[in-house]
């Protein structure tokens, strides 16, 4: 039996089917990866400098200035078939991203569960209140920005995403835990699994026996915990096994 009918027999079977996504389901968007070879974000950038809290109080132009270019370019992306057909699955369907876009949500996915957070939710980094108000995102790269300044506390303004050393958002972490314990099929799409706690939660899944399709056109480290592993792209791949 081919994987396409594998995987489609374990969805057809579900009642409630969790995805669980990382920066290759958003690669078909034209979005950048972390770790591809040559193309991976972190191929270019040292993620120390760009996505460390230390980084951001040293200087926080440089990374303000990246943050707003990769929201800017986020905001152009769209949302490709494979996002449409998680969205369209008839299904209950809940998501789990470690992406800080917001293309599962812009392609009609309400249940989504953002581990890293997002490109286009600000706060203020000293006393953590919302920044609500409209951003000017640069339509060219640029080396640095200044964030605008709390009106509550006068702190900088920094983005709303989860850098390297930072907890994780406890209302999202839950919100992933229960859905892919209570999901009875499990779709990995685009993860190397490599950056943990978020590449954990499979694991749960995995431990009581819920059988997991990986969509990924590499092995990755979560290939292991899957009953079929699908060697293509997101884009490819969902479309083929979700229009039940
Ligand atoms: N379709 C599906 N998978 C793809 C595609 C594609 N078109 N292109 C690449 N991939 C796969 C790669 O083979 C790899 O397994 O997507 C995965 C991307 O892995 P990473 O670049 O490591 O991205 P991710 O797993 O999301 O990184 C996790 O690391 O740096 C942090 O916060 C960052 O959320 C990110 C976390």
């Amino acid at each position: 039996m081919t994987t396409v009918a594998q995987a489609r027999e374990i969805i057809h079977a579900a009642s409630h089917v969790h995805f669980f996504t990382g920066a290759g389901m958003s690669a078909d968007s034209g979005l950048d990866t972390f770790r591809d070879a040559r193309t991976g974000l972190w191929e270019r950038v040292n993620p120390q400098d760009m996505a460390s809290l230390e980084a951001w109080q040293r200087d926080p132009e440089p990374m303000w200035a990246w943050y707003l270019w990769r929201a800017h370019l986020a905001q152009k992306a769209k949302p490709h078939a494979g996002h449409k057909a998680i969205a369209n699955l008839s299904r209950t369907v809940s998501v789990t991203t470690q992406n800080i876009d917001n293309l599962h949500e812009r392609a009609g996915s309400s249940d989504v569960a953002h581990l890293h957070g997002s490109l286009f939710a600000f706060r203020c980094s000293s006393c953590h209140l919302p920044y609500p108000q409209d951003i000017e995102l640069p339509n060219t790269p640029v080396e640095r920005l200044s964030p605008p300044l709390c009106r509550n506390c006068g702190g900088s303004i920094r983005p709303g995403v989860v850098w390297f050393g930072e907890s994780l958002p406890q209302d999202h972490w839950q919100k992933a835990e229960e859905n892919i314990r209570s999901a009875d099929a499990v779709v990995i799409v685009g993860t190397s699994g490599s950056v943990w706690p978020a590449a954990g939660l499979p694991t749960l899944a995995h431990r009581q026996g819920t059988p997991i399709i990986e969509i990924s056109p590499q092995r990755s480290e979560l290939t292991d915990l899957a009953t079929v592993w699908m060697e293509d792209t997101a884009a490819q791949a969902l479309p083929k096994i979700l229009d039940l």
